[in-house]
Formats: structure tokens, sequence, C-alpha cells
């Protein structure tokens, strides 16, 4: 019997190609995904992103239900327990995206130090004070990256040619030995990344242990005007924390491409009433959870997404 998919985030054509060639696609990426998901209520599988929840309640709504597909890497959404209890399939890409989210941190770190958001400001305005927008040498500052595992690793890897010192840690220490071979410097203390570095640039998966991981006891031990970045999980910080050491000077900026909770990713702008205290802070740049979202990883993404439900269903 031909099975039907639900598509409930958008993905590359090409796996969209692809599912067509085997199966009914329902695509379901314009429309709110409450409504999408009892619009699936029929599905044999469901492909997602990170907005979409998979849980026991909305499993039990989709009573074909064989397999979910999570099109790139985090399962956060994803009840994965609740999944295997009712003997549902589901898998991610993890690594398709990897190349893309640590080059989209790299150049978050560059934006801010080089002053590109402010200084497309002023030129919008026709402000030209150039000594108003002195950046900062990479070469000279020391970048420490938490968390060592697919997308840290490549940031580590890839800044270290640029001259700066990068510090790295993480909870599985045999993941410093990579480290300290590529040239960067590994420490056991996470307290000594929060000390010494002047960019930190957080790459840890979202777990019970690693909720609000920076948190208010975490920015008393980092050292004043650095830089965050956070390309990871929204709540791997604790929001309130991190605005107070924006506030106090601990942060002098910060750029974020993921917010909790995720805006709507499907509105134009004048739609939604989403609002974030983030978004209104001066010295944040928001960026809409993009760092994977380049055409080369989306379409691995997709075709693997695709070949992967083809095998699945034949
Ligand atoms: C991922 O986990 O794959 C990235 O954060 C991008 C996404 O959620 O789609």
């Amino acid at each position: 019997m031909t099975p039907t998919i639900a598509i409930l985030e958008k993905i590359h054509p090409v796996g969209l190609k692809r599912l067509q060639q085997f199966s009914n696609v329902i695509d379901l990426t314009e429309i709110a995904t409450e409504k999408a998901l009892i619009e699936s209520s029929n599905a044999d599988a469901l492909v997602v992103k990170s907005v979409t929840p998979i849980n026991r309640e909305t499993i039990k709504s989709i009573p074909n239900l064989k397999i979910v597909a999570r099109a790139g890497t985090g399962m956060e959404n994803i009840n994965t327990q609740d999944l295997e209890e009712l003997g549902i399939e589901y898998f991610n890409v993890p690594t398709g995206n990897s190349v893309s989210a640590a080059e989209f941190t790299i150049g978050l770190i560059f934006a801010i130090c080089k002053k590109f958001p402010e200084t497309l400001t002023a030129i919008s305005k026709g402000d030209f004070r150039r000594h108003l927008l002195e950046g900062r040498e990479l070469s000279k500052m020391t970048v420490g990256v938490i968390g060592l595992g697919n997308v840290g690793s490549r940031v580590a890897n890839r800044l270290i040619p640029f001259g700066c010192k990068v510090i790295g840690w993480d909870k599985d220490t045999a993941k410093g030995k990579e480290l300290n071979a590529a040239g960067g410097q590994f420490s056991e203390d996470i307290n000594e990344i929060y000390s010494q570095s002047d960019v930190i640039s957080l790459h840890l998966s979202l777990t019970e242990d690693t909720r609000h991981f920076l948190n208010t006891e975490a920015f008393t031990h980092i050292k004043k005007g650095t830089i965050l970045i956070n390309t990871a999980r929204a709540a791997c910080i604790d929001t309130q924390a991190m605005l107070c050491a924006l506030d106090n000077g601990t942060l002098s900026s910060a750029a974020v491409d993921v917010l909790d909770p995720e805006p709507p990713f499907t509105q134009s702008s004048g739609l939604s009433n989403y609002t974030h205290p983030l978004l209104e802070h001066p010295k944040v740049i928001v960026t809409p959870h993009l760092a994977a979202s380049t055409r080369d990883a989306q379409q691995v993404i997709s075709e693997t997404v695709g070949e992967t439900l083809y095998r699945f269903f034949s």
C-alpha cells in the first residue's frame, strides 16, 4: 500500500520529490503546528524539524503512524521514550548541518567583533563616523567553546587557524584529546572557560543536565565584557540571568540564533505577535534559528530523509 507522509516543517525540494515517487505526500508546512498535527491524522510517517512536539499525545492521535523523521539534528521536541514504548521508529540526520552551523557561528563571532550590525545600522542612517565602530582582532582573543560535539569541535577547528587561543570544555573529557591535537586547549574546569574567554560559544545539546547551564551562578564566573554566542538551544541559557549579565556588563554583547520559545517561522512581519526580551535588547543580535539553513545542508538532510523513508517503506 502507498504510504502517506505528512511534512510538518519545510524541507528542501529534493527530498520532497523523492518522497513523492513512492508515497502520498501531504505538505502541511504553511499551517500552524496544532492544525498540521490534526491534518496528519492518517499519516504513516511524519517529517518534522525543531518546532513540532512529538509525544504520546500526538502519536496517539495518528493511529497509523510508523516512523518519525527529524530533518536535522536536535531531538528535544521528540519524546523518544514515548516513541519507543509505542513501537514507533524514528531517526534524525545528526551531522547533515554541522558544518553549516559551525560556519554560521564563526560568522556571528566576526559580526560582533567587527561590529557589522552597528555598521549597517549607521550606514543606513547616513552616519559614516568610523571611529565609533572600532572592532576587535580575533587573533588577540581567547574563545571558549563549551561542548565539543559535531558543531563545537568544528567551530574550534575552524577558529584555531585565525590565531586566537581556543579553549574548550566538554563533560566527555575524551573530546579533549582531539582539541589539544588540533592546537586548542582542553580544560576539565568549566570555570576556567568562564574566567579566561573573551568570547564564549555554546554548543551543548539540550538535556535535563544542560537546561539553564548558563545560569546566575555561571555568570558570576564569566569575566566582564565577554561576548556570548548561542547557536545551540536557547534553554541552555537562563534568559533572565543572561539579561542581568547584559545589563551589568558581564556580557558586552551577544548573538543568539535560538530563542525559547521558537518564533513562528511561517509568519511574515505584521502577522506575528511574537515578542521576546532578547529581541528588544540593544546588545543582542538575534537570528531566526538559521545556522543550519544553508542550501547545502538542507539538501543533504532532505535527500537522507527521502532515502531513509524509501528504504523503510520498501
Ligand atoms: C538542528 O538541530 O538540526 C538545527 O538546530 C536546525 C533545526 O533544528 O532544524
